[in-house]
């Protein structure tokens, strides 16, 4: 197991439009093992593997308390059941240390494959609803700051250069 890297806007890496994974094999499963060990480091409640600057359509989230349910989607689809939006609260670990409102709907169905290659579909709603719909942005080369005004994300930009300076 390996705590991989996290690309950090704006790194232009994040912009790029993930391929869909054509073999659920031994790398594949080693790689979720490495992003959910990555996410529970860091902490986090989910991640892409674009973020890890690997471009397959993967994610791996946990919105559960205990930290013990993970939830791997590879493949994942999304249709929007309601599209009423509701405002959640959202953060990115590659946007670390931000929290903005970001209207999403929040009934959808989401269909992928497990790590056995099987296909599953869920329907979840609040959290976790919010996590699927924020992680597959990620592999649309989409951030959550895109949502907001540009103002807004100009701001998070220039702070978020001055800490990284400042780390560096
Ligand atoms: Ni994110």
């Amino acid at each position: 197991m390996a705590i991989l890297t996290i690309l950090e806007f704006p790194d232009s890496r994040l912009r790029k439009v993930a391929e869909p994974v054509t073999e659920v094999d031994a790398a594949l499963r080693n790689l979720a093992t490495d992003m959910l060990e990555t996410m529970y480091g860091a902490p986090g409640v989910g991640l892409a593997a674009t973020q890890v600057n690997v471009h397959r359509r993967l994610v791996v989230i946990d919105v559960s308390d205990a930290r013990d349910q993970p939830l791997v989607l590879i493949n994942p689809e999304i249709a929007v059941l309601d599209d009423t939006p509701r405002d959640y609260d959202e953060g990115c670990l590659s946007v670390p240390g931000f929290y903005e409102k970001v209207a999403r709907p929040e009934r959808i169905r989401v269909q992928a494959l497990d790590l056995d290659g099987n296909p599953f579909t869920l329907e979840p709603d609040g959290l976790l609803s919010i996590c699927i719909q924020h992680e597959v942005d990620h592999l649309d080369g989409k951030l959550f700051v895109d949502y907001l005004s540009p103002l807004k994300r100009q701001r998070i930009r220039q702070k978020l250069a001055k800490l990284q300076r400042a780390t560096a």
